[in-house]
C-alpha cells in the first residue's frame, strides 16, 4: 500500500527553531512508521503540497503577539485553494514563543476552524527561556501524529 504523507511546515529562523524543525522530522520519521515525511519552510509550501498530504504539522514562532509573517503568508496563499478539498485534515502545531504564544494559538485556531482541519491535540506552546526538553516535546508530538495517521486513527 502506498505510504501516507505527513507534511511538516516549519518556520525556523533561529538555531533553536531549526532544532525543533529537525526534531519534528525525526520524530515523524521513526523507523517503525511507514510514512512519507516532508519538511518545508512556509515560504516553500504551495497549496499542492498540502493537497498531497494526509496530515499537517505546523511549527511557527510567535512574533509581535501573532504567528510569524511567513506562516501567515502560507495561510494567505493556501487558504482558498485548500478550503473545499482538505476539510478534516489531521493537524497539530507547535509554537515557539519567547514569553507568550496566546495570540498565535488563537489566530491559528481561528484559521484552521475556517478550514475545518482536525486538531489531534492542543497546541504545543514552548515558551520562555529555551529548554532542551522542547526538542523531545516536538519529537513526541510529531511521532503521535505520524503513528495516528499511519494507523488510520486520524
Ligand atoms: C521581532 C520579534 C518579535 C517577537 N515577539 C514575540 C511575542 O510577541 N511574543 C513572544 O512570546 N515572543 C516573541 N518573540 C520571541 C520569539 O518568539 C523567539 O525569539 C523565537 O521563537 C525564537 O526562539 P529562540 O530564541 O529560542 O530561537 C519575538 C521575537 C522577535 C524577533
Amino acid at each position: 500500500m502506498t505510504a501516507k504523507t505527513l507534511l511538516i511546515v516549519a518556520h525556523a529562523p533561529s538555531p533553536n527553531t531549526q532544532k525543533l524543525a529537525q526534531a519534528a522530522f525525526e520524530g515523524a520519521n521513526h523507523p517503525d512508521i511507514n510514512l512519507t515525511v516532508i519538511l518545508k519552510s512556509p515560504q516553500d509550501t504551495q497549496p499542492e503540497d498540502v493537497l498531497a498530504a494526509d496530515a499537517l504539522l505546523l511549527g511557527t514562532t510567535e512574533n509581535l503577539a501573532y504567528m510569524a509573517g511567513l506562516t501567515k503568508d502560507f495561510f494567505d496563499r493556501c487558504y482558498y485553494p485548500l478550503l473545499e478539498q482538505k476539510q478534516g485534515l489531521p493537524f497539530a502545531v507547535y509554537i515557539r514563543a519567547g514569553h507568550d504564544g496566546t495570540g498565535t494559538k488563537r489566530a491559528i485556531k481561528t484559521i484552521t476552524t475556517g478550514l475545518r482541519w482536525e486538531w489531534i491535540q492542543e497546541a504545543l506552546v514552548l515558551k520562555g527561556e529555551w529548554q532542551h526538553d522542547f526538542i523531545k516535546q516536538v519529537e513526541e508530538l510529531a511521532m503521535t501524529l505520524s503513528v495516528g495517521v499511519e494507523a488510520g486513527i486520524y
